[in-house]
């Protein structure tokens, strides 16, 4: 069998992903600041969850006898307004899952890595509906509305 897909796939969501969810951590650090403490804890948990996915891809490299590379993220600037953190995180988000399903057929011929992928594609769809959701909730509670209740 050729896993040749399989661990640049995987290597390519390890950095990327690690990189992101780092981003994520920071923010929540940043909007517990604010004392948006709800927030902050949500990207906190989502930092979390995200490492997760990060050792499953890993692992997979590792069972497959490749040592991953690591890769430090790139410089980023946080964001302070919370509202411009999500849209902008969820055009990131966008490109993101938009990239996952392209990937998908490509991991055809290894079902391991193809379910590991599925089930982190539905992952990252709840992301983009969960930033879709709070922009329309802002949408028509208000923004102050909204911003109380992240605290
Ligand atoms: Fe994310
Ligand atoms: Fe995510």
């Amino acid at each position: 069998m050729d896993f040749k897909t399989t661990l640049q796939v995987s290597q390519m969501i390890v950095n990327e992903l690690s990189g992101s969810a780092l981003v994520h951590k920071m923010q929540g650090l940043l909007f517990k600041s604010q004392g948006f403490e709800k927030l902050g804890q949500k990207y906190i948990d989502h930092y979390n969850e995200e490492m997760v996915w990060v050792e499953k891809y890993t692992n997979r490299m590792l069972d497959l006898g490749c040592i991953p590379q690591m890769k430090v993220c790139n410089e980023t600037t946080l964001i302070e307004n919370p509202k411009e953190y999500i849209e902008a995180d969820l055009k990131i988000q966008r490109e993101g899952v938009e990239s996952l399903y392209k990937i998908m057929p490509t991991l055809a011929s290894d079902p391991t890595t193809y379910d590991i992928t599925k089930a982190y594609l539905l992952d990252e769809e709840e992301d983009l509906y969960w930033d879709e959701e709070q922009l329309d909730l802002i949408e028509k509670i208000g923004i102050q509305n909204w911003l109380v209740k992240q605290m």
